[in-house]
Formats: C-alpha cells, structure tokens, sequence
C-alpha cells in the first residue's frame, strides 16, 4: 500500500493555534476520502517496518487543523491486541462528562505536531463521555477511558487550537503528581 500523501503541519505554524470550526452535514467525498486516508497514514505510521522506511514518527490520532484545514474533525487509530485497528472518525465532538479521577502517560504525551522533546505532565480526565457526529450527521455518544480517553482529550484539544506543552505547567512541569495517575 502507498502511504497517503498528508503534510502535517509543525507546531509553529499559526493555524495549529487556532479554533476550528464546526462541519456541516453530509460529509463531502473528498471529505471522506481525505479521513480514510488519515486513518490509513495512522495505521502505516504504526507499523514498524513501514515507518523505518518513510521516516515516519508513530501516531495514533490526528485532527485536521494538522493539516491546515479548520474543521472540527480528528480521527484515531487504536492498534488492538489481535494487531487489527480500531478505527474512530469523529465530528463536531463535545465532552459531555469527566471523571474527578486524573490520570497521565507516564512517558509523555506525544503529537506528530510537535518535533521535540517535551518534559512534564499533561493532566487528563480518566473518563469522559462525548457527543459528536458521524459521517451523515447522526448524533452519537461515547464512552472512553484511559490511553483512549487521553486521546479523544488531546484531539478535542487541537480543534480548539491547544496543543499538548500548553497543557503543562510552565513552572513546575510536574505539577500534583502525587494526586494523578500514571498510565
Ligand atoms: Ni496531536
């Protein structure tokens, strides 16, 4: 399979930094075609073999902002345990609920926006539920908890132009430790 040209843009770029906008009903067929690629780019990304080949940092989710395109959309790519994908499109989500409980990733959050390496922790709910769309504009909800939690989180925050490092505590980057979680 060809890997799906997609350029991701860098953190640097002001777009990143900016509020996406909500999508409006049915989803174009460029639209469709430009997440399936996502998620086929996510899903190469992962695989060991292909990445060494292309030069591909590994990835699990990604938003379209990161591509330069201000839609509230993000797709995730969760590797099961069987090696098949558990693929998530979605659209126009809100957090509807979360958990007190906070958890974070031990080694660090990591976003294929951001090209270096970034210390200190990123609080997360360790349950949320969300509302979004699905291609044709049903209304759906969801549960996720822990790494998908922290995913849905990290995509939700893209949409509304924050990236992971703003999450931590300039500071003390390791702000409350004692009160979280580690995963
Ligand atoms: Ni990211």
């Amino acid at each position: 399979m060809d890997l799906p040209k997609i350029k991701i843009l860098d953190e640097k770029n002001k777009i990143l930094h900016q509020k996406s906008n909500e999508v409006t009903f049915p989803v174009s067929k460029s639209d469709q075609k430009l997440i399936r690629d996502m998620l086929t780019y996510l899903e190469m990304s992962q695989d060991e073999e292909i990445a060494q080949k292309y030069n591909l940092r590994a990835g699990m989710g990604l938003a379209y902002v990161q591509l330069g395109i201000l839609k509230r959309i993000f797709v995730i790519a969760m590797e099961n345990d069987d090696k098949s994908f558990s693929e998530y499109v979605i659209i126009n989500p809100k957090i509807t609920s979360a958990s007190e409980e906070l958890i974070y990733v031990g080694e660090g959050e990591g976003c294929l926006s951001v090209n270096r390496e970034v210390v200190g922790i990123v609080p997360r709910h360790a349950r949320i539920t969300i509302d979004y769309y699905d291609y044709e504009g049903n209304k759906k909800t969801m549960r996720a908890r822990e790494d998908l939690a922290i995913a849905f989180q990290h995509e939700i925050d893209h949409l509304d132009g924050i990236l992971f490092p703003e999450r931590i505590d300039k500071k003390n980057p390791f702000k409350n430790q004692d009160k979280m979680r580690e995963i």
